[in-house]
C-alpha cells in the first residue's frame, strides 16, 4: 500500500449565531442553525501518517512533540475510525498537531483541530469526499469543527439527521472586509468544556426563550452581512453573544462537589471589555462584541476602525498594571486546505 499521510490546516472560526445545545449528543446535531466567519489568526496544521507498525493511534502536539492526554487521544481515535471504516483500513496512525493560538480560552480549538483533522484522514485514505460530505465528517468530530471545512462567512444547516446537517458557505473571505480582534484576557483552561456547556442548556429556562428568538435573528444576522450592515449585524451578534451566555449561566450544575448556580465563563476582565465596548460607541468608534464559551472577547469592527479599537484595548489594558492581554487581530479566512509539502 502507498503511503497513507498528507497534511491540512484548518483555520478557527467565530459564531455571530451560536451552536448551542444539541438535538443529539452521539452525532452532534444542534438545535439550531448558526453562522460564522472563518478566523485567519487561528490555525491548526495537522499531518497524519497511517502506518501497519504502529499498534495504537498517537498524538503528538507540537511544537514540543508532547503526547496529547488519553482523553484527547481516544476523541481523535474514534474520529479517524470513520475514516478507516469508510476506507477499508485497519491502520493505527500517527497525528501531529500544532495549533498558532492557545486551546480552552473562547476560540473553538477543537473547531480548527477537526476540520483539519478531517481533512488530512479524508485526503490521506484517498477517500474524494465532497466539502459538504467533509463538513458533516468534521461535525461528528466536534459540532463546530463543520463550520471550519467551507470558506469565510459559513452558515451550518441544523439538519434533520446526520446527512442533512452540513455547513456551507454563503459569501467568501473577500465579500466584507471586517476584522475580529479576540481579546485573550486569560490563558489557563476553562472549567466547563463547551461540550459539557451543550449538554447543560435544558437545564436553563430561558432555554426555550432562546430558541424561539432564533430564526427570526438567523435570517437578520445573514442578510446583514450580505448587504454588509454593520448596525444591524453589530447589534444582532452582541444581543446573541449575552443569550447564549444568558442560558449558560443560568445552567446549575455541580462541580468539586457542590452546586453551581451556572457555567461562567466570564472573568472581571470580560465584564470590563463589555462595558467599555458600550463607551466606545458613545465615542463614535463602531465596534461590536461576541462571546464563546470562554473569556476572550471578540471586538468585531470594520477595517477601517481598527487601529482605534486597538488603542482603544491598549488603553483599556494600561489602567491595570501586569495585565498580558494578547489580542488577535482576524480577518475573514480561506477554508481548509491541504498542505503541499508535509513539514
Ligand atoms: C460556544 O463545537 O466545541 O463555541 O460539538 O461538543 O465539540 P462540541 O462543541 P463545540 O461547541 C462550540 C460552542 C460555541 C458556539 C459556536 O461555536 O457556535
Amino acid at each position: 500500500m502507498s503511503n497513507l499521510t498528507a497534511t491540512a490546516v484548518a483555520n478557527a472560526n467565530l459564531a455571530f449565531v451560536k451552536y448551542w445545545g444539541k438535538r443529539d449528543d452521539a452525532l452532534r446535531l444542534p438545535t439550531n442553525n448558526s453562522i460564522s466567519m472563518t478566523l485567519s489568526a487561528a490555525q491548526t496544521r495537522t499531518k497524519l501518517i497511517f502506518e501497519s507498525a504502529l499498534d495504537a493511534d498517537h498524538v503528538y502536539l507540537a511544537p514540543e512533540n508532547r503526547l496529547a492526554s488519553p482523553g484527547f487521544t481516544a476523541r481523535v481515535s474514534a474520529h479517524l475510525d470513520r475514516f478507516r471504516d469508510l476506507a477499508g483500513i485497519r491502520r493505527y496512525a500517527e497525528i501531529r498537531t500544532m495549533n498558532t493560538f492557545p486551546a480552552g480560552v473562547g476560540i473553538a480549538s477543537s473547531a480548527s483541530g477537526f476540520a483539519a483533522l478531517t481533512l488530512a484522514a479524508s485526503a490521506a485514505l484517498n477517500l474524494h469526499l465532497s466539502e459538504r460530505q467533509l463538513t458533516v465528517l468534521a461535525r461528528l468530530g466536534s459540532g463546530s469543527a463543520c463550520r471550519s471545512i467551507p470558506s469565510g462567512w459559513v452558515e451550518w444547516v441544523a439538519g434533520e439527521d446526520s446527512e442533512s446537517s452540513f455547513a456551507y458557505s454563503f459569501a467568501g473571505p473577500d465579500h466584507w472586509p471586517i476584522r475580529v480582534l479576540s481579546v485573550i484576557v486569560a490563558q489557563e483552561e476553562k472549567q466547563i468544556s463547551s461540550t459539557d456547556g451543550h449538554a447543560l442548556t435544558r437545564r436553563s429556562p430561558f432555554f426555550s426563550a432562546r430558541l424561539e428568538t432564533l430564526p427570526a435573528r438567523l435570517e437578520a444576522v445573514r442578510r446583514a452581512i450580505l448587504e454588509r450592515d454593520f448596525v444591524t449585524f453589530g447589534q444582532e451578534i452582541e444581543q446573541e453573544a449575552l443569550s447564549l451566555h444568558m442560558v449558560a449561566m443560568t445552567s446549575p450544575l455541580e462541580t468539586g462537589g457542590a452546586w453551581q448556580s451556572g457555567a461562567y465563563y466570564w472573568t472581571p476582565a470580560t465584564l470590563e471589555l463589555l462595558l467599555a465596548v458600550q463607551q466606545w460607541r458613545r465615542d463614535g468608534v463602531p465596534v461590536y462584541f461576541t462571546l464563546d464559551a470562554g473569556p476572550t472577547v471578540h471586538l468585531v469592527c470594520p477595517e477601517s476602525a481598527v487601529g482605534d479599537v486597538r488603542s482603544a484595548v491598549a488603553g483599556l489594558q494600561a489602567r491595570q498594571p501586569g495585565r498580558a492581554w494578547q489580542v488577535l487581530e482576524n480577518q475573514p479566512a480561506p477554508g481548509a486546505s491541504l498542505v503541499a509539502s508535509p513539514a
